[in-house]
């Protein structure tokens, strides 16, 4: 194990043509945009296309990740793909990733950790470039959530979207030492796993299931689960609170994201909100909204992003960032 840091040296995104607004939806379930907005902080999300699955998503997003970052594929090792949607059962949708980027060297797996999957493939990808397994890592968040929803249920069907987010991580240079992630906490306790969770799967019903969520229970624990991997990473590493640049979170909720910018005591301008934009793309939020802000040149070089997420099992986690 190396002192050195790994760096995320570019970002890419992409989100499905097809925009479905809350205006639209509320024609075909009993729900309200006003109902959507109030609650949720959600205008819109972006419906995958027929015959377009979470890998093509994923592709996309990680062709543009390594054109940010004047990459390509022979210059990729490992391919870590965070994911609750697979396009199938098995191989790992990041196999499937490999081959579409016409990548036949290296590695590639899925991770499933739900909302926090992104979180949990960079901590993955870290330790894994450290250790030298692996020179260059393409870690991608990708869902088509919008397959695993039951669409008569107006508690889950307004709240989730398609889309993927994707960084290239590799070591740093010797000359910038003081780049790189910091530290990243990942917590777990599958007690939870019934507050949100699919009702299905090849195990227990040779079927796929459909998102089921107790929403006010994940409320309830996401604040203080937020804040919890936070303060563990900013203690790990002797930051505070007032040191942030950027707030990064998973974006399910604006009001979970305010309640934990409050309980923080972050200033809203630091914190990135994009789930007006896209709803909860579960793993591929946290890429999505990175991916925003570097664009419009908010997060720049030195900047301290700290990025957050809570989901399913429940899993959460965090992760501090020199950029
Ligand atoms: O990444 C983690 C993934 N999940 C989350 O982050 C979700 C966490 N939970 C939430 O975001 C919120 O709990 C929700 C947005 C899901 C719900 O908001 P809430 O303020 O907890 O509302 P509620 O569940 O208490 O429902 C309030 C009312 C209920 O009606 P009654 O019983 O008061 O008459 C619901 O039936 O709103 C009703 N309702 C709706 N009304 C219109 C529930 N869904 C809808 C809807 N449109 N889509």
């Amino acid at each position: 194990m190396t002192d050195r840091k790994t760096i995320i040296r570019s970002v890419g995104a992409y989100l499905p043509a097809r925009i479905l607004t809350n205006e639209e939806l509320a024609k075909t379930v009993d729900t309200s945009d006003e109902w959507i907005v109030q609650r949720t902080g959600i205008r819109q999300r972006h419906i995958a296309a027929e015959g377009e699955n979470t890998s093509d998503l994923a592709a996309a997003a990680g062709r543009r990740a390594m054109e940010n970052a004047g990459l390509e594929i022979g210059d990729i090792d490992l391919i870590v793909c965070a994911t609750t949607t697979p396009d199938m059962t098995f191989p790992a949708t990041a196999a499937i990733v490999q081959q579409k980027l016409g990548m036949h060297h290296g590695a590639a797996f899925d991770i499933q950790a739900v909302c926090s999957g992104f979180v949990y493939a960079v901590g993955t990808a870290d330790s894994f470039l450290k250790n030298g397994m692996g020179k260059r890592a393409l870690v991608i968040g990708a869902e088509t959530a919008s397959r695993l929803l039951d669409w008569n249920d107006r508690t889950t069907c307004v709240l989730f979207g398609d889309g993927a987010g994707a960084v290239v991580m590799e070591m740093g240079k010797p000359s910038e030492p003081e780049r790189g992630v910091l530290a990243t906490a990942l917590r777990s306790d599958g007690h939870f796993w019934n507050k949100l969770y699919t009702d299905g799967g090849p195990s227990s019903t040779q079927s796929m299931g459909h998102v089921r969520m107790e929403g006010k229970e994940v409320f309830k624990h996401a604040v203080g689960m937020i804040t919890d991997v936070v303060y563990k990473v900013l203690e790990d590493t002797g930051h505070t609170i007032e040191d942030l640049d950027w707030f990064v979170p998973h974006q399910a909720n604006k009001r979970i994201i305010d309640g934990a910018g409050v309980k923080l005591g972050l200033p809203p301008e630091k914190v990135v909100i994009t789930v007006d934009r896209h709803a909860n793309t579960s793993a591929a939020s946290v890429p999505l909204a990175l991916n925003t802000a570097v664009a419009d040149g908010r997060i720049k070089r030195g900047d301290l992003v700290m990025i957050e997420a809570m989901g399913g099992g429940f899993t959460w986690g965090a992760s501090l960032i020199r950029w």
